[in-house]
């Protein structure tokens, strides 16, 4: 570890401002910015609200109610549809989730039928760091949404991994908001590109599902709008999202489908988003004419309290026909600036489960692990010398895609698991057998005792952790929030009878949270958390074992040492006030360290970083801070490293995190390979939120740091904000 760098730079920046976040005057930074109306409307938008005009002029009262909402519970044709008028040229939309892949209607009874690509889940794409990748993965989803008849996709999933018992951290993009909202951009970049819309989901604080559909969850303005809104507010102003949907929950006192300050003061007035909000399917709404005015445009998935009450509403003079009119337009302008009437998605199988989607299901799988421990170098396995080599567990043979039902609904032709993955190795000098069962028996026994290496495979799966709770009568739809930090307790017990019989560990962990390692990590010889790693995920876990691919997956979750570090989760509270701080900014806040931080991943070589310069720039109107540094691949091969900048006030007087993830970025770097890296922080990210003042800079002292990960920011710069 080199020694650490500490330079002093005072750097002048524009007056510091209190701003708001706005679209359409003045950003964070001061800089003007576009029209959303612009950057929302593909096919431009003068024509479309024009057209708008005509179809408002052209619609009765009932016709426009009818617009916003859902037709049925049941899929028509294999997706969920929102009223059409074709007499009218007015589309509908046709709806699958979600953020693992296509499904979701599939998986009722009703199916069509139709096989699509299981990606990784989002909390293991995340784990890639990489943003274009996350754009191929929303491109090749949006494909094949298209490809079975569908327009509007219900993902990205943009709550955080608040907490690791949380059912359905496996659907997020992890606990950080700046890591959550750069991924997530570039999920809907794809997607959108794709002619699809996009939906962000679920606004907001959508973290536990046991109560999911009345919890209310109680957050300071400030925690709310710096912890966990700015990932969405990053996907509807940088990623112009088409759709947001309302959470089931409530926040501070009102369901989110009828929350006011929510969808109408931030995401709309403050945001300037453009497009419409659809409610959570069936149980996420309540009331027609608060959720009207709070700024719900479409009730899904059948009509409850939109259509024929909203037309009473207007009647009985509770609601301004000018109300309807602007969720209809809303309605109709995402439906025209994303061509559904003229460009529909039509079924085509072609598109589904392609040699390309197949791919790269398998590239961002094996970009997606991540080594936690490899003592002595165990790992990789050589694929020259002959070894036996074992594989047990649990999940050895199981295809854990993890949670397979509601949004993460996705039935694919094949799933490869990871004895498949392995056995098809033949290309390795090894001998690879897998020992199916509980190792009761004692020639079992003998075979784990007598390898040279042993991998078992444990875990969680879509029995511990998943999308939760429905109403009576229906049963849930999965397993909810987890009960136990630990690893469920049969596996635990495979394991220590393993780790009985044998030095040479290899642990390969799935599941979409953080896990407690405590008990049997230093007992191993090496653990690869391998998430849920999709339909190519035995391939893809056997590629990095025998060094074909060099593990490079960083973690965008911490994993404490106890929950007792963290807020006690609340699974069955129907009120839960969020404390200040939660993942790691929690952790260092209280000066606790992590088992793994926030952002960690070995690789099977080293990295160095030096030389960091920081200097003020303006680029493109904004105020920006310019990092520099050099980063040396000083190992022995080829590797990709994901260099993390975070920021925090010094001595500030305004309470703040200790640091806070800013930047990042990757080299792909050849072994002996050095390169310069620049990483360009908007100052608006070293902005609070100042209830009534809005995002205020504090003029003074930032620490920039720079590393591999929140615990190891072996470069760091102070600058002063005058
Ligand atoms: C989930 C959403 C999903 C919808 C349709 C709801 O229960 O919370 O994420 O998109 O169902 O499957």
């Amino acid at each position: 570890m080199p020694a650490p760098t500490h330079r002093s730079h005072v750097v002048r920046l524009l007056a510091p401002c209190a701003f708001a976040v706005t679209a359409l005057s003045c950003s964070s930074d001061g800089a003007t910015v576009i029209d959303p109306l612009d950057t929302y409307c593909l096919t431009g938008s003068a024509d479309v609200e024009e057209r708008i005009d005509a179809l408002l002029d052209a619609l009765t009262l009932e016709e426009k109610a009818s617009l916003m909402h859902g037709v049925a519970i049941v899929p028509i044709d294999g997706t969920w549809q929102s009223t059409s008028i074709p007499a009218k040229g007015i589309p509908g939309f046709h709806m699958l989730d979600g953020p693992k892949g296509v499904g979701g209607a599939s998986t009722l009874p009703v199916a069509n039928g139709a096989k699509t690509t299981a990606f990784p889940v989002p909390v293991a794409r995340s784990a890639t760091w990489n943003r274009e990748l996350e754009r191929r993965v929303g491109a090749a989803i949006a494909q094949e949404a298209r490809g079975v008849g569908a327009d509007t996709l219900l993902a990205p999933g943009m709550n955080l991994a608040w907490h690791p018992l949380s059912g359905r951290n496996q659907e997020y993009y992890g606990e950080d908001p700046f890591l959550a909202g750069e991924i997530g951009v570039a999920f809907v970049q794809g997607v959108q590109g794709m002619g699809v819309i996009a939906t962000a989901k679920h606004f907001a604080a959508n973290h536990i599902e046991d109560t999911r559909l009345d919890v209310n969850a109680i957050i300071d303005q400030r925690t709310l709008r710096e912890n966990f809104l700015p990932q969405f507010r990053k996907v509807v102003q940088e990623g112009a999202v088409g759709a947001i949907m309302s959470a089931y929950n409530q926040l501070n006192g009102a369901y989110c489908a009828e929350n006011k300050p929510l969808l109408r003061e931030i995401l709309k007035d403050e945001w300037g988003f453009p497009g419409f909000v659809m409610s959570d399917f069936l149980w996420g709404t309540h009331n027609t004419v608060p959720s009207a005015l709070a700024g719900l445009d479409l009730e899904m998935q059948s009509p409850r309290i939109y259509g024929e009450p909203i037309v009473r509403a207007v009647e009985d003079g509770e609601l301004e026909l000018s109300h309807v009119d602007e969720h209809v337009r809303r309605i109709l302008r995402a439906q025209l600036c994303y061509e559904l009437d003229s460009n529909p998605a039509v079924p085509d199988e072609s598109k589904l489960e392609t040699d390309e989607t197949i791919a790269l299901a398998r590239a961002v799988a094996t970009k997606s692990i991540t080594l936690l421990r490899n003592q002595g170098d165990f790992l990789p396995l050589s694929k020259s010398r002959a070894e036996s080599i074992v594989l047990v567990g649990p999940l050895a043979d199981l295809e854990n895609i993890g949670a397979t039902r509601g949004s993460s609904g996705v039935i694919s032709s094949e799933v490869v698991t990871i004895a498949e993955g392995l056995l098809a190795r033949t290309d390795v000098a090894s001998t690879i057998e897998f020992v199916p069962g509980d190792l009761i028996n004692a020639e079992d026994r003998a075979k784990v005792t007598a390898a040279d290496v042993v991998i078992v495979a444990v875990g969680l799966t879509e029995e511990d952790e998943g999308e939760g709770q429905v109403r009576a009568p229906l049963t849930a739809i999965g397993a909810g929030d987890r009960e136990t930090y630990g690893l469920p307790e049969d596996h635990a017990a495979f394991l220590t009878n393993v780790l009985a019989l044998n030095e040479n560990i290899v642990v390969i962990l799935e599941g979409g949270s953080a896990i407690d390692l405590s008990p049997w990590f230093e007992d191993t010889r090496a653990v690869l958390m391998a998430w849920y790693p999709g339909v190519q995920g035995g391939h893809a876990i056997a590629d990095v074992l025998f060094g074909d691919a060099n593990p490079s997956g960083r973690l965008p979750i911490s994993f404490p040492r106890t929950l007792s570090d963290l807020q006690p989760f609340p699974d069955q509270a129907l009120e839960v006030t969020y404390e200040r701080y939660h993942g790691y900014q929690r952790l260092d806040r209280n000066g606790v360290s992590p088992f793994l931080p926030f952002g960690f991943g070995l690789s099977y070589t080293t990295f160095d970083y030096s030389t960091l310069t920081a200097e003020s720039q303006t680029e493109g109107g904004a105020e920006i801070i310019r990092l520099t540094f050099t980063l040396n691949n000083t190992g022995p091969q080829a590797g990709v490293e994901t260099a993390q900048v975070y920021a925090g006030a010094v001595n500030s007087p305004v309470e703040g995190p200790v640091r806070k993830l800013v930047g990042f970025a990757q080299a792909s770097l050849e072994a002996g390979e050095s390169t310069t890296i620049q990483v360009d922080v908007p100052v608006r990210e070293l902005a609070y939120y100042e209830v009534g003042a809005g995002w205020v800079v504090e003029p003074g002292a930032y620490a920039l740091e720079v590393g591999p990960n929140v615990a190891d920011l072996a470069l760091s710069a102070e600058l002063t904000l005058l």
